[in-house]
Order: C-alpha cells, then structure tokens, then sequence
C-alpha cells in the first residue's frame, strides 16, 4: 500500500532505491574471504572442481553471463552460462567436476530447477545455488547456497535481486581464487575494501536521477533503442534493454560495441537512440570509435562514462558522468542508472511499471 510505499511512485523505484542497503546487508559479515561463506564442505567441492557451469533465467542468467567475466579473469576458472529452458532440453557434454551454479531471486524458476535437475542426472553433484529466498526449493535442491538479502522484492522488473546476486557471484569469484591460489592477501584485502564501499557508490549513482528524467523524457518518444557494452558491461547493456523492453514496451536489444559494424549499424538513423555502458578500461579506446561509427550515420548516443573518462557532451551525444571508476565491480554500479532510465521512461510512457503485461514475477510452471 501507499504507506509501504514512501516517497515512491512504485515498488520498482522504491527497490532500485534499496539497492545500497540490499547490496550492503547481502555483504554484511564479510570480513575476509573463505570458501565456506557457501557452507560446509565447499573447501573440498572448490578445490575438486575444474569449470563451472551457470543456470538461470532472465535477469538472473544475465548476473550469471557477468559472473563468467569475473570467473575467467579472476578465479580463472573456465565458466559456461547457459539459459535454464535451452541447457534442460539439448544434449551437452557433461564434466563431472564442474561446479553448477544456479541463480534465482525466487529459487522457485521451474526450469532453473528442471535444469539443475538435470544437470545433476548427468553426473555433476556439486552444486551451489545464489538465491534471495532461503527457504525455497532451490536452496533445498543445492549442496551449497549463498542467500542474497534483496528483501522481497515486489516489481515484477528484477533491480535489487540482480545487484545482491552479482555481490554474491564476486564473493564466490574471490573465494574460487583463493582456493585455486589466485588471490594474494594484498588482492583480498583490496577487493573487501572496494566491496564494503559499494553501498555509498551505490548511493552517489542513485544521486544522478534528475540527469536520467531528462533522457527518459526523450526515451518516451521513441519506438525502439540500441544498447551497447564490451566485456562484462556487455551483459549489463542486455540488462538495460531487458529493463526498457519489459516495462515501457520500447524495443531495445543489446550488442557488444564491437558487433555494431555486422548487423545493427544497418538500423541505426536519428530515431535510433543508441545507450552505451563505457567505463574507462582497456576497451574504451574502441569504444569511442564504435561511438564515431554511430555518429558518422546521425545516431544520438546517450553515454554513461566513468568519472575519468574524456567523452564529453556535443551535438548528438549526451553524456552522464558516474561518480567514480569502479574496477571490477563497475558492473554492479553502471545497472543502476539503466534501470534508473527503463522506469522514468515506462512512468512518461504511462504503463503500468510494478506489474508489466503479459509477465509475471516468478514463473513456477514450464
Ligand atoms: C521472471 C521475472 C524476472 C526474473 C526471471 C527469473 O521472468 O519476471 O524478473 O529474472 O523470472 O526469476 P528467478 O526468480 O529465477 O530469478
């Protein structure tokens, strides 16, 4: 009711605005990094296993497809993620050790949980599930858990529940390393110390809502957008087009930058908005030549840059600069103001945003 509701227009505003007291409590405790933050045992199971192999659906397989940058570049471990519907009904190679992780905000997907099913008729026992409800079938199902602490979550646009599990799988990232002898104490303490800073980095992105209503104003006038990420921000540019799709009813797909030159550029005219995730890393230099490609063909391009970064505002690009640059955990930062931009389009746009068309919060039958 309106009471619960606060200061918010809808449950979805109120929980992107939870995000650093979710984001926090999900970390809580975490003074140093050990395998057991997972439970009993998974000393034994990280140390036996050698891949991992992600389930999940939606915005959950998403948080899992950002893992997988994580795993290989940090725990260096080789990681798939597949699509619970897809992975249950195709023939796959199994490997007994690998390590299947499940990610669900509900744990109650019925194909996440046909697929870890699966997964394990096929020979691979360890399990460890990233789950917001403690008490659901999949924390039942799997040998290992962490329980994200989102609270519940209401809008039927997963916001919260996708930043908790993403500090969940960098835990889990950090935890394989360190079995798997990739992280020295220097590197430990340097990402517990950058993760017990995510809930005020969270809190200065939030501060940027004014500049994204502005966009959304533009965004509510148009019938489709283009997102573009590289690297781990790449499944986050899929998130923001997930976002904008589900709740405003715009069409919006995703592609990594560098795709843009086969296929997608074809699409792109002055009705195109094209949204770019562009944190200052290795990348950004091709991603600002991506950026001329659009341009060159009258694209707008609305731009989230990194506090140190040197794209500036001119005719045809806008520019949102975020507080800080935040190394590997950029992802959990660079959603927000995606998700920021997704509903204030949706509320120009009229719809009902808590509760989309068609779509439903937890899809417990197949
Ligand atoms: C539905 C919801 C999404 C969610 C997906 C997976 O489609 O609308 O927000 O990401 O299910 O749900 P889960 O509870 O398994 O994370």
């Amino acid at each position: 009711g309106a009471a619960e509701l606060g200061p918010y227009r809808h449950y979805m505003q109120k929980e992107i605005f939870e995000q650093p007291r979710a984001v926090g409590d999900t970390l809580s405790g975490v003074e140093s990094i050990t395998p057991e933050l997972f439970g009993d045992g998974a000393y034994a199971v990280f140390k036996d296993i050698e891949q991992v192999l992600i389930l999940a659906c939606g915005t959950s397989y998403y948080a899992g497809s950002t893992a997988k940058y994580w795993l290989e570049s940090i725990a260096k471990i080789p990681t798939s993620v597949e699509i619970a519907s897809e992975y249950r009904y195709r023939d796959s190679v199994p490997h007994p050790k690998t390590l299947v992780v499940t990610i669900s905000q509900s744990g109650e997907t019925a194909d996440t949980i046909a697929a870890l099913k699966h997964a394990r008729a096929l020979g691979m026992p360890h399990t460890l599930t990233i789950c917001n409800v403690a008490t659901s079938a999949m924390v039942r199902e799997c040998k290992l858990a962490y329980i994200t602490h989102a609270g519940v979550e209401i809008g039927v646009a997963s916001t919260k529940a996708f930043t908790t599990q993403l500090a969940g799988l960098f835990l889990l990232t950090l935890a394989l390393a360190q079995v798997r002898g990739h992280l020295t104490d220097e590197q430990e303490a340097a990402h517990v110390k950058a993760m017990r800073h995510l809930p005020v980095a969270l809190q200065a992105v939030l501060a940027l809502e004014p500049q994204v209503i502005a966009w959304a104003e533009e965004f509510a006038r148009k019938e489709n957008a283009l997102f573009l990420g590289r690297g781990l921000h790449y499944p986050i540019a899929l998130e923001g087009a997930l976002k904008l799709k589900e709740i405003s009813y715009i069409h919006a797909e995703a592609y990594p930058a560098g795709e843009l030159k086969h296929g997608p550029l074809a699409l792109v005219t002055a009705a195109m908005p094209v949204v770019t995730v562009a944190p200052n890393d290795t990348l950004l230099e091709k991603l600002k030549s991506n950026l001329q490609e659009v341009r060159a063909r009258g694209g707008e391009l609305f731009v989230f840059a990194d506090a140190d970064t040197h794209i500036e505002s001119e005719p045809g690009i806008h520019v949102i600069r975020m507080p800080e640059h935040y190394g590997p955990l950029s992802p959990i930062l660079h959603v927000v103001p995606l998700q920021l931009l997704a509903y204030h389009t949706a509320c120009a746009r009229g719809t009902d945003v808590d509760k989309p068309r068609n779509l439903a919060k937890s899809v417990t039958v197949e």
